[in-house]
């Protein structure tokens, strides 16, 4: 297998894993409409600027590029949109990732690994979570993604679509070459909004919610470097060419920080006094999301190379310090 689109490659996580790709020899094709991404986010492989809902155009990307296998990160990822516009969501996420996988069916592409989220879980009835823990995610955009899952698994029954789906806890930190890094517009995220405060670009940090049943008050979270997110998708996708029968797993480090944690170890690495100021709870977090990840360790033998909260934190400032992107695509 040689031939691999990335849909969404010019986003934060679909760009680590398509220099990973192209490291690792394969021939990197990436989809993206650029709604979110950026255009230089795309280091390695050809970049196709198009949406999934470009029927056409994905038949004509399975042919002309010979794919032989998919990673599909081409999504809606914002938790608080989904409550708002949850059509948006279905319809990206679910119908528009049907139009993928017909395209795979039509043109004989038997591989994907698809981006999936710890949202599936909705409030952890125990921690760690493993991907027994029954999935009744409590927001669109969780939900979406766990019916995607469901379609993937009928596909996989049905024409034999062979799928990996790699449950995301806290994708942070950026690529240690400091080429590409995390760049959302909006910023929801905490790691690059307590980066953002450190370096003056941001007037307010706000902690929401530190009444939480939790050793500070404040939510625990299961922070995984991008970088070792990445190397999953190459081992998932290397592992369905060898055999592998479709497989979900959770992909975290099976440690929680609190909210407080994560400041405390951005003034470490900053050197800055990080202020911040508590506010309302934001509807619909969990008080604590911690992965266990022994089953991708175990099958694929995945192994987390920068497990550390401060070396994440490291290259995410980093990144940040550099500037990020220039424009917004
Ligand atoms: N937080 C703050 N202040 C901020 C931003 C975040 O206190 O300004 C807190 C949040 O309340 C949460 C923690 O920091 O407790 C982490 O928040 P993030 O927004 O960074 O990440 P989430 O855990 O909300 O979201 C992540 C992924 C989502 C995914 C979700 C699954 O980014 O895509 O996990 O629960 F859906």
């Amino acid at each position: 297998m040689k031939n691999i689109l990335v849909t969404g490659g010019a986003g934060y996580i679909g760009s680590h894993v398509a220099k990973k790709l192209a490291e690792a020899g394969f021939n990197v094709i990436v989809l993206d409409n650029l709604s979110k991404g950026h255009r230089e986010a795309v280091l390695k492989g050809k970049l196709i600027v198009g949406d999934l809902a470009d029927v056409d155009l994905l038949d004509r990307i399975m042919k002309e590029e010979g794919i032989e296998g998919v990673i599909h990160l081409a999504a809606d990822s914002l938790v608080g949109e989904s409550m708002e516009k949850p059509g948006k969501y279905y319809r990206n996420n679910v119908a528009n990732g049907i139009n993928l996988l017909e395209a795979m069916v039509n043109n004989g592409v038997e591989y994907i690994v698809f981006s999936s989220t710890a949202a599936v879980y909705g409030e952890p009835e125990e921690i760690p979570i493993t991907e027994s823990h029954p999935a009744n995610p409590e927001n669109t955009y969780g939900e979406s993604k766990l019916f995607f899952e469901k379609i993937l698994k009928r596909y996989d029954e049905i024409y034999n679509l062979r799928y990996v789906s790699l449950r995301y806890f806290n994708a942070a930190g950026a690529d240690l070459s400091g080429q590409i890094g995390e760049a959302h517009d909006p910023e929801t995220h905490l790691i690059p909004i307590v980066l953002e405060k450190a370096l003056g670009v941001r007037e307010k940090l706000y902690i929401f919610g530190a009444d939480y049943p939790t050793k500070d008050g404040t939510c625990i979270r299961d922070y995984i470097h991008v970088e070792d997110l990445a190397d999953a998708h190459i081992l998932a996708i290397e592992a369905l060419a060898a055999g592998l029968e479709s497989r979900i797993y959770n992909l975290g480090n099976g440690e929680g920080y609190s909210v407080r944690e994560v400041i405390e170890a951005a003034e470490e690495v900053t050197g800055k006094k990080i202020e911040a100021e508590i506010a309302g709870r934001r509807a619909g977090d969990p008080a604590v999301l911690v992965a266990s990840s022994e089953k991708i360790k175990k099958e694929l033998g995945w192994k987390p190379l920068y497990p550390d909260l401060k070396t994440i934190i490291e290259s995410a400032w980093r990144w940040h310090k550099g500037g990020g992107f220039d424009g917004n695509d």
